[in-house]
């Protein structure tokens, strides 16, 4: 069917004595007609959005023979202008619709064909390829760190594989000292290699006092080797931390006061932690460190109303050791103990997680099933 403009007899057609009707031949009404025509026949094959670019481009663009058409317009004589104004202006005005209408159906043939090529097949198995998962005892080993470094302590290390002397002799455990039998300990080679898998971390707190400068503030997490089996409460490898604090004026109210902020950093505000005197041969006075119940923060104690599973209704936690550095450890690295104290703890990082996050067993941490990290969630 054919557009009333395209029937429209041109005023051109009449003779006019100023114009070389050469010059305005593309103004003619059938040429017109004719890049209309090219232009929807254009716009009609243009198969995708791309191509339908490209034929707006050439067909509507600035370069397009309807646009330089117009640009003739100016030489026409002032009757024809309008004429030939109307009719270019009628036949952009079909060109456009024509693109509109053929761009709405090529996005629309697009969308389709994204939602088909693009479909997630929701019933696939998506975990093939698992993250993984950072282990437990990483990220706590890592946040305690922090709770120190955070107090202005240093991070400090040793070897696993470590010197008889270090991890027994210099911190005054007596050549007969029952730990000292291979019925604890990992000797390297034969039992009078004097190399042993550390049996704790307080080995580092004698690398630390020989190697640093005074006054020291470490702290130092690592793995520990004893010759226990493997059950729901031991395991042969397993990690400690240890701290260290040797300055002038150090008293047992300064460790206090630093369990106390550990244990409300790990185990919640206003939790507290109780020293009851034992002995350790590297402290003295030396003390059971236990840590306040964090959840029924001693209610539970003789009332049976209330029974309490973290603390066996105890009201508190076994967490660790800890005392005043034996002025015979500072002198055996050379410490002025006359001048010098300092306090010293150490407790089981696997222990803290039990009850802490209340893993049963011990077995659970070693297997490495990574079902067991990933219950921890996503800590960085
Ligand atoms: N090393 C001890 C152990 O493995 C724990 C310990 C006790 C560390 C007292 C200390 C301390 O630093 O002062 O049982």
């Amino acid at each position: 069917m054919r557009h009333p403009i395209w029937d429209t007899r041109s005023a051109m057609s009449a003779p006019n004595s100023s114009f070389d009707p050469k010059q305005v031949a593309a103004l003619d009404a059938s040429a017109i007609d004719g890049m209309v025509s090219d232009a929807l026949t254009a716009i009609a094959e243009a198969g995708d959005l791309g191509a339908l670019k490209d034929v707006r481009l050439s067909h509507a663009g600035d370069r397009s023979p309807l646009s330089l058409a117009n640009r003739e317009i100016g030489a026409l004589p002032p009757a024809a202008k309008a004429e030939a104004g109307k009719r270019i202006g009628e036949a952009r005005g079909i060109i456009k619709n024509a693109l509109d209408a053929r761009t709405q159906v090529l996005e629309l043939e697009r969308d389709e064909k994204v939602l088909v090529e693009e479909a997630v097949d929701v019933t696939l198995p998506v975990d093939r390829a698992p993250i993984g998962a950072r282990h437990p005892l990483t990220t706590l080993m890592e946040r305690i760190c922090d709770v120190f470094i955070a107090m202005g302590y240093d991070i400090a290390e040793g070897p696993e594989v470590e010197s008889e002397w270090v991890n027994f002799d210099a911190l005054n455990v007596p050549p007969d000292h029952p730990a000292r039998t291979m019925q604890d300990t990992f000797y390297v080679g034969s039992p009078d290699s004097g190399v042993v898998l550390r049996t704790q971390t307080s080995p580092i707190q004698i690398r630390a006092m020989l190697e640093r400068p005074l006054p020291i503030y470490v702290v130092a997490p690592g793995r520990v080797f004893r010759t226990d089996e493997l059950d729901a409460t031991h395991t042969p490898v397993f990690h400690q931390v240890e701290g260290l604090a040797v300055d002038e004026n150090i008293t047992m109210a300064d460790l206090k006061g630093t369990l106390d902020h550990f244990a409300a950093e790990m185990f919640g505000e206003g939790i507290v932690t109780r020293l009851r005197p034992s002995y350790f041969p590297f402290t003295e006075p030396s003390a059971e460190l236990d840590v306040q119940c964090f959840v029924c923060r001693g209610a539970s104690i003789g009332d049976p109303e209330k029974p309490c599973r973290t603390c066996g209704s105890e009201g508190w936690i076994e967490w660790g050791g800890c005392g005043m550095v034996n002025p015979r450890v500072l002198d055996a690295v050379g410490i002025d103990s006359s001048k010098y104290r300092g306090f010293a703890f150490g407790m089981g990082i696997e222990r803290t997680l039990m009850f802490r996050n209340g893993v049963t067993d011990m077995r659970d941490m070693v297997e490495g099933d990574i079902r067991f990290s990933q219950a921890f969630g996503v800590e960085s």
